[in-house]
């Protein structure tokens, strides 16, 4: 448990920075027992914890209808599986600021996502939006048009994978500049293969919830979805076609840049 896979290589720097690092490894090692995570989403297992609350109130600049789309899928008790409010802000960032036009978000649920996207890419940018279910994304389309954006986000209900195919059946390949991977686990390798070929170089691909709740920390046998997670982890990690980054914001947040 909490093994640490950074390389000997990668540790070689001062021989303090070293020092502090196995200094505070062997610390946290001895104070966490890791059953649950200790970071999560502001409006689900962070929602009575002071600092995520401070966060948002010094950081939150949410548009009006986001904020209206928030409240009305907090009526929904599947609502855990939103995007958090202060990870879509982040993302919205990123797509403006390397002046995204087209965007691909791979499980929309009510689609706060989907707007705030819709709402950073540029005047004629567009967001496609790839979900299973309609009552879902029923949710948001008046949250949508509300926002003055619904012409920006191309909905498409059919199998996710499927429409990445359809994207680079129309030539689309190499053209997209940010891509949000949020569906079905145990398609996640899958989704990140396609969305390589869809983007452009310099594009960013943000995959959702690479800790899972901390269970990639010791997969169980019998757990696909983690496995999966986990394995996809891994390949990036070592994936020289991308730089990356892994955050701990929301459930985990792993950004890929394709080079
Ligand atoms: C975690 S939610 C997405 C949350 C969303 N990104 C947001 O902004 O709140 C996952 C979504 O993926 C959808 N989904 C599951 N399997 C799918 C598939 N094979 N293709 C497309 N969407 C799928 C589900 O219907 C669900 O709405
Ligand atoms: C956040 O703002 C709310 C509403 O103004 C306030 O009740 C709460 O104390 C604040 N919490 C923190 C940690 O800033
Ligand atoms: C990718 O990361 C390497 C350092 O690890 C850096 O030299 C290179 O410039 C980066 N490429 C881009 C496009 O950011």
């Amino acid at each position: 448990m909490f093994q640490h896979n950074v390389s000997k290589e990668a540790l070689v720097g001062t021989a303090t920075l070293g020092v502090v690092f196995a200094a505070g490894y062997l610390i946290a090692k001895r104070r966490y027992t890791f059953d649950t995570m200790d970071i999560f989403k502001s409006h689900s297992g962070g929602k009575d914890h002071p600092v995520l609350q401070y966060v948002l109130n010094h950081s939150m600049r949410e548009h009006p209808v986001l904020k209206k789309l928030r409240l009305k899928t907090f009526e929904d008790p599947l609502n855990f599986i939103m995007v958090a409010c202060e990870q879509a802000q982040f993302m919205a960032n990123l797509a403006r600021l390397i002046k995204a036009k087209k965007a691909i978000e791979i499980g929309v649920y009510t689609g706060y996502n989907a707007l705030s996207l819709a709402l950073a890419v540029q005047d004629d940018g567009h967001v496609v939006a790839c979900d299973v279910k309609e009552e879902y994304t029923n949710v948001g389309k008046p949250f949508w048009k509300e926002a003055g954006v619904d012409h920006k986000i191309d909905l498409r209900i059919q199998p996710a994978l499927k429409t990445l195919d359809d994207l680079l059946a129309a030539g689309e390949a190499e053209t997209f500049d940010f891509v949000f991977i949020d569906a079905d686990k145990q398609n996640y390798d899958n989704y990140y293969e396609k969305s390589l070929q869809l983007m452009r170089k310099g594009g960013i691909i943000a995959i959702d919830n690479v800790l899972w709740s901390g269970k990639v920390v010791n997969p169980a046998e019998d757990d696909l979805d983690t496995q999966a997670i986990d394995k996809l982890n891994k390949k990036i990690h070592r994936d020289v076609r991308v730089n990356m980054s892994m955050l701990t914001v929301g459930d985990g947040l792993t950004l890929a840049f394709k080079l």
